[in-house]
Parts: structure tokens; C-alpha cells; sequence
């Protein structure tokens, strides 16, 4: 990917930002819709598709093309919260572009940790801040109801796939507790094999996703 990435176009980061966020937006991007983007976001798109953890965590219904930046020397991104609508163009000519509810963002890091300074992603919740860097290949997902920002990178350059995802579960309570019955779930049957009583748990588990999921 970062062959890739090191040929591909680059422009302004606030091509794909709102007007606030626009403003404490400082960093690079591959254009939306160029080659590169499209076939490396691919890449990524299956990836995730057979990801366990990512399905249970997410109960993705739609996920926005992944986008791909950079923060070189002194570039950051301020404090902002992310749109709530995303619109992906159609690609049947003329139709109306598809709309993405943006109830998590992901963040996939693209450049070894010890290769760079700062640039770390900081996500600002109820219980405080939390600083996320991690290994290359390693991705984040949190709640896109946050605010965040990007610690300004002081040495090296910091490469990352970014996206958001449309839960089938709009609500955030209802999907922590659906992951959180599925972990145990899935523990307990590597504990004990399937018995009558898993069963019933995995029955349940699908029962309250199909009370609360729009698929
Ligand atoms: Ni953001």
C-alpha cells in the first residue's frame, strides 16, 4: 500500500472537510475517487470483510470508500467532530450519490510508529482522552459521536487509511452490548463446545439484532 501511496496524486486535506472542520484541518490526501484511492481502499474493503471481530464489533451495513492521508512535518488536525452524513457518488451514471451514516470511524495505520513523532489520534469521550498510535496494519474503530483530533507530527510523516462505517445498529448502547453478548458468546464455546444452553445465547443474540438492526 505505501508503494502505492508514494506515486499517487496528493492534494488538500479539506477537499473532503466541512466548513468547521475545515478550519482545523492541516495534512494530505489521495483524491476520493483516483485509482489509488479506489484500488487500495479495495484492498482494505476485503479485508474487513473477513474480519470476525470487525463484523461483531461494527454490524456494519454500509462502509464509507476508505480515504487516505498524510501528516508530514508540523501538519495536524485540530479538535472537530466528524460529519454526520457522508454522500458516495453512485457509480451508475446519474444516479443520486448513496448516504452514509457516519456511526463509527476507523482509523488504519500505515506507517511504523517508530518512523514518526506525535501524530497521534486523540479521541475525547465522556471518560477523557484517549491516544491512540499503533503498529502498522493495526486499525482503531470508535465512535464517530466523538470528538478527535491529530497531535501535530514533529518528525517523519504519518500515513493512515481513514473511513466511516453505517451500523444495521444505529445505537451505540445497543451495539456495545450486542459485541459485548457475542465476546461471550464466542468464549464460551471455545470453553465448552455448543450445548443446548449456547444455543439458546446465540438465539437471543440474533433475536435482539433482528429487534434493533435496519439491514
Ligand atoms: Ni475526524
Amino acid at each position: 500500500m505505501r508503494d502505492v501511496m508514494a506515486k499517487a496524486e496528493w492534494v488538500d486535506g479539506k477537499v473532503t472537510a466541512g466548513a468547521q472542520s475545515g478550519q482545523a484541518k492541516f495534512n494530505l490526501q489521495i483524491p476520493e475517487n483516483s485509482p489509488a484511492a479506489v484500488s487500495l481502499g479495495n484492498v482494505i474493503l476485503t479485508a474487513l470483510g473477513r474480519n470476525e471481530l470487525f463484523t461483531s464489533a461494527s454490524l456494519a451495513l454500509r462502509v464509507f470508500p476508505p480515504l487516505f492521508n498524510r501528516y508530514d512535518g508540523g501538519m495536524n488536525f485540530g479538535s472537530h467532530i466528524d460529519n454526520s452524513i457522508r454522500f458516495v457518488k453512485s457509480s451508475l451514471g446519474g444516479g443520486a450519490p448513496i448516504r452514509v451514516r457516519t456511526d463509527m470511524s476507523a482509523t488504519l495505520f500505515l506507517t511504523d510508529p517508530a518512523d514518526y513523532d506525535g501524530g497521534e489520534l486523540v479521541v475525547e469521550d465522556t471518560y477523557g482522552e484517549h491516544r491512540v498510535k499503533l503498529p502498522a496494519g493495526d486499525m482503531i474503530l470508535y465512535s464517530a459521536t466523538s470528538r478527535h483530533h491529530v497531535t501535530p507530527v514533529t518528525r517523519g510523516s504519518r500515513w493512515s487509511s481513514f473511513f466511516w462505517i453505517q451500523s444495521m445498529v444505529r445505537d451505540e448502547a445497543a451495539r456495545l452490548m450486542l459485541f459485548e453478548m457475542d465476546k461471550a458468546i464466542q468464549g464460551l464455546r471455545r470453553q465448552v463446545g455448543d450445548n443446548g444452553e449456547i444455543v439458546a445465547l446465540t438465539g437471543l443474540y440474533h433475536n435482539l439484532i433482528r429487534r434493533w438492526a435496519d439491514a
